[in-house]
């Protein structure tokens, strides 16, 4: 089978990694990066991953028969909605179902129409009117920009003056473009997070396996927000219960509600979310896989990927069966310099060798560049280790993180710490 993944991370250089793991299968990537140039069974395609024709020239060229989305933008944008007109299987949602995540004011209107629980907010087009609710609320607070941020556009704000300071450059300044004209005031949730993410078609949900990211920058959850330095499967924290639960109040809910909205799910769908004693909420919904969730779930998994997309986009995942390992995964982020502000790229990169199979290294911010390797983004790897537990997996993570190296490189020492 000839699979098409779009993108260029950690996460695609995991769903093309495991696609290849299919017997027939040949794996191209657009564009992919230095991790999945230098795969077997797998080529990259120099393709911009915003320009539509050029991927749907190469689907023919190339004979894809299903197209896996990695990224949001594309998505967002309706890749989708194009490739699927000209009978390429492709599996993500339409841009229309992606709204959930493309827009967070839509989302927030969605989960109150839906019963989906989540916390109180407000929104604001305007600076003026913001300001005067800012200055007649109690504090901390959490502000969102409405459109897509790369993870950067929440901001937890300690006191009004933090508040009139993200307004600003949200309304006023416009640092992050369109996407900040409408904010969204939220509520602060106390709780511990959790990714639970599935394969959705239509109405029928399969569960992944569980999993937390570590979205901030500096250990203990302390910095600004990242698109995520690390990650563990499974997360603890998601009992039974909760699994239960979340499937009916969450999942179902939002399956069943875009099929109201006439919209149908067809893809992985993410919830992030705040769990509290008996309390759960969602924080945001994305339409797409994690980055880095899953780096560590699919080590995890058994069964074959592109097989569970097929499932999904021909309707039959109710009918297959999906396994996964008994052993815990660890993936830790390493960084450049300065990430996730203005941070450095072009340093060479020496890597330890791994078996590929109880640890992987898995690239995102890398390329080949006359033969070398070396950096090219604020991600750059994310080294991935199975282990019976989530502590012999964490050890054996950081055990090949020590011996990776590039200038300046950064990770968070305590990744998989809170589930201990
Ligand atoms: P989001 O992109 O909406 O998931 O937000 C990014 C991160 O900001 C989350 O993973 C949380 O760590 C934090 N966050 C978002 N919303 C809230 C909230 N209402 N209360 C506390 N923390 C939040
Ligand atoms: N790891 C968080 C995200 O993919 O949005």
């Amino acid at each position: 089978m000839n699979i098409l993944v779009l993108g260029s991370g950690g996460r695609e250089h995991a769903l093309a990694w495991k696609a290849a793991q299919d017997k027939d299968a040949k794996v191209f990537v657009a564009p992919g990066n230095g991790g999945t140039a230098t795969e077997k069974n797998i080529t990259n395609l120099s393709i911009n991953i915003d320009d539509f024709d050029a991927i749907a020239y190469a689907c023919e060229k190339h004979s894809i028969e299903l197209v896996i989305v990695g990224p949001e933008i594309p998505l967002v944008n309706g890749i989708v909605d194009l490739l699927s007109s000209k009978n390429i299987p492709t599996f993500g949602p339409t841009a229309r179902a992606a709204r959930l995540e493309g827009s967070k004011v839509f989302a927030k209107e969605f989960f109150r129409k839906y019963q989906i629980p989540t916390a109180n907010y407000e929104y604001f087009t305007t600076f003026e009117d913001a300001e005067v609710y800012a200055k007649n609320i109690s504090y901390p607070i959490v502000i969102k920009a409405d459109g897509l941020a790369a993870g950067k556009g929440v901001v937890i704000c300690n006191n009004q003056k933090e508040a009139l300071n993200t307004l600003d450059e949200m309304l006023n300044q416009e640092i992050f473009g369109e996407a900040g004209n409408r904010v969204i005031f939220e509520e602060y949730l106390v709780g511990e997070e959790a990714s639970f993410i599935a394969v959705v078609a239509g109405d029928k949900i399969l569960p992944l396996a569980t999993s937390q990211d570590h979205k901030t920058i500096f250990e203990n959850d302390e910095g600004p927000n990242t698109g995520g330095m690390g990650a563990y499967s499974p997360a603890p924290i998601v009992t039974e219960r909760i699994h239960k639960r979340v499937m009916e109040e969450v999942m179902q809910r939002a399956a069943d509600g875009l099929i109201q909205e006439s919209s149908p799910f067809y893809g992985f769908l993410y919830a992030g979310l705040m769990i509290h004693g008996d309390e759960i909420k969602v924080l945001e919904f994305n339409c797409r896989f994690g980055d880095p969730e899953t780096q560590p779930i699919l080590m995890r998994l058994e069964s074959s990927l592109p097989e569970i997309c097929m499932a999904a986009i021909n309707n039959t995942i109710d009918e297959i069966e999906v396994v996964w390992k008994e052993d815990a995964a660890v993936g830790v982020v390493i960084s450049a310099p300065g990430y996730p502000g203005k941070y450095q790229t072009g340093s060479a990169i020496s890597l330890p060798p791994v078996d590929n199979i109880n640890t992987k290294i898995f690239h995102a911010g890398t390329k080949i560049d006359q033969g070398s390797l070396i950096t090219n983004g604020g991600r750059v790897l994310c080294v991935t280790a199975l282990g019976k537990s989530l502590l012999h997996a964490k050890k054996n993570a950081y055990k090949t993180v020590q011996n990776v190296e590039f200038d300046g490189m950064y990770f968070r020492k305590d990744i998989g710490d809170k589930a201990l």
